[in-house]
């Protein structure tokens, strides 16, 4: 099935010539496919393919969800209904979640164990809560062991969920942006190339940095008053540190949910899997700011890696800062002051269980993999953490080797108590933890509403193929 036909199916389905449908201005590029709820039903029809499409200004083959890299941006609201029909259309299996979403993790919901056979269609449907967050949450694969290949290959896509932030005043009036980072590594022809199997150890990494497809985009302002950007790192390893030249990011929201007041903030870093809002403010004049890539350091592997030459493909700390986005700014304005409060939250009530997880390089004694929690690795079978439907729990985790994992948990948002023992300000609600090398992370996690199995793991991808994966059951009393 093309793209055309996929426009005709589906009635909310939103091309650059169906803008006048929707209330708002599409926060991507307008030729973006996207599909909007309407009267709180989405419907759509995904497509997940290899095909050929442009990337950066280049032709390119890679996996995509209906041949557009990211893929369609759906937008919802608390309390809606979707209805997805996927189709596989790649050669090997394949599926849907729905990372930051509080939804089940069952049945053909948010489900990880499902595969999606190839040539094979599935539907997911499912149901927000009316209280859930709203925010920017995203769909990608899960299928144990190809994970990494498939969120490389190009598969990702953005979901907002209206509300909440959206109904403030000053957010109202700022002007809004959604950045989806994904790098990729292509040979000549515009084929993925996979890094060699030693590089895999740290997570596959590409030198073309996009955004929303492109290289370096321009994002142009109409005003010079507020703008928000909306980020979402969709890599399948490569840690961003986000600077503005000369300008702070002004952090509203941590992944899917709001704070209760901006933070300013000189740099963002954003692992994989991680999502941030940030305000900027607009300059009396007219301006431009580029969105910088600083280099990160992952531990001693990076340096390792620089001194093996694999600088590019580690992304180490011999990279070099890197444009990835312009804002301009065009008209003389009076700036605009930013909001004082934001959305109230509360802190978790203490825990009734303390659990510990270690993160760790070995060999597990059955797979042989060499990512591991508590020094096994993923096994399918097996429960590794059964909890009860209710409690709220604290998650020490621990990271004993020389390099970041950052630590994901399915279905239920958390908050960050404390790093290496020092209290994290301020309060905020988080589905992926960095997690430094050596670090210690205590995280607080409530388990509401849906009992079922799913799962915690580390979103280096590659690290998670490897076996860097848990299981969580969730069991109602
Ligand atoms: Cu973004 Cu288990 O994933
Ligand atoms: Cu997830
Ligand atoms: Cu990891």
């Amino acid at each position: 099935m093309n793209r055309r036909q996929f426009l005709a199916l589906s009635t909310t389905a939103i091309g650059a010539a169906g803008l006048s449908q929707c209330a708002r201005r599409s926060p991507m590029a307008s030729t973006a496919q996207r599909f909007v709820s309407q009267a709180g039903v989405l419907t759509a029809d995904l497509v997940a393919q290899s095909s050929r499409l442009s990337l950066a200004g280049q032709p390119a083959t890679l996996l995509s969800y209906n041949a557009q890299v990211p893929g369609p941006l759906l937008e919802i609201a608390p309390g809606d209904t979707l209805q997805l029909r996927f189709h596989n259309a790649l050669s090997q299996p394949t599926n849907l979640h729905f990372h930051g979403l509080h939804i089940p993790p069952t049945g053909n919901a948010d489900n990880v164990f499902r595969h999606v056979p190839p040539g094979e269609t599935a539907t997911y449907e499912f149901t927000l809560p009316i209280d859930h967050p709203a925010g920017l949450a995203w769909y990608h694969p899960h299928v144990h062991g190809v994970v990494a290949e498939q969120v490389f290959g190009g598969l990702a896509a953005p979901i907002l969920v209206r509300g909440g932030l959206d109904e403030l005043p000053e957010i109202k009036a700022a002007a809004e942006a959604l950045l989806v980072l994904q790098d990729f590594a292509l040979n000549r022809r515009g084929q993925i190339q996979p890094p060699s199997p030693m590089f895999q150890r740290w997570g596959r990494q590409g030198e073309l940095i996009t955004v929303n497809g492109q290289s370096q985009p321009r994002f142009r302002l109409p005003t010079g008053g507020l703008l928000r950007l909306r980020l979402l790192n969709a890599s399948a390893s490569r840690i961003y540190r986000l600077a503005l030249n000369q300008h702070l990011l002004h952090l509203i929201a941590t992944d899917g949910s709001p704070l209760a007041a901006p933070v300013a903030l000189e740099e963002l870093i954003l692992a994989p899997g991680e999502r941030a809002e940030v305000l900027i403010q607009g300059d009396r004049q007219p301006s431009e700011y580029a969105l910088m890539n600083l280099p990160y350091d992952r531990g001693i592997m990076d340096m390792m890696g620089g001194m093996m030459g694999g600088d590019g493909m580690m992304g180490g700390r011999l990279a070099q800062p890197q444009a990835i986005a312009h804002i301009e700014y065009g008209d003389r304005v009076e700036p605009q002051p930013l909001p004082q409060q934001l959305l109230a939250l509360d802190p978790l009530p203490q825990p009734s269980i303390k659990r510990e997880f270690v993160l760790d390089h070995g060999i597990d004694h059955h797979t042989g993999a060499p990512f591991l929690i508590n020094g096994r690795a993923f096994a399918p079978e097996r429960v590794d953490t059964p909890v009860q439907l209710g409690s709220v729990e604290d998650w020490h985790i621990i990271n004993r080797a020389g390099m970041d994992h950052p630590f994901h948990l399915h279905t239920n948002r958390f908050q960050v108590i404390s790093r290496n023992g020092q209290p994290v300000t301020p309060l905020a609600w988080k589905d992926v933890v960095a997690i430094k090398a050596y670090e210690e992370v205590v995280i607080r996690v409530r388990f509401a509403d849906y009992a079922g199995k799913t799962v915690y793991h580390c979103h280096i991808l590659d690290h998670e193929d490897q076996g860097m994966m848990g299981i969580i059951e969730m069991q109602s009393v």
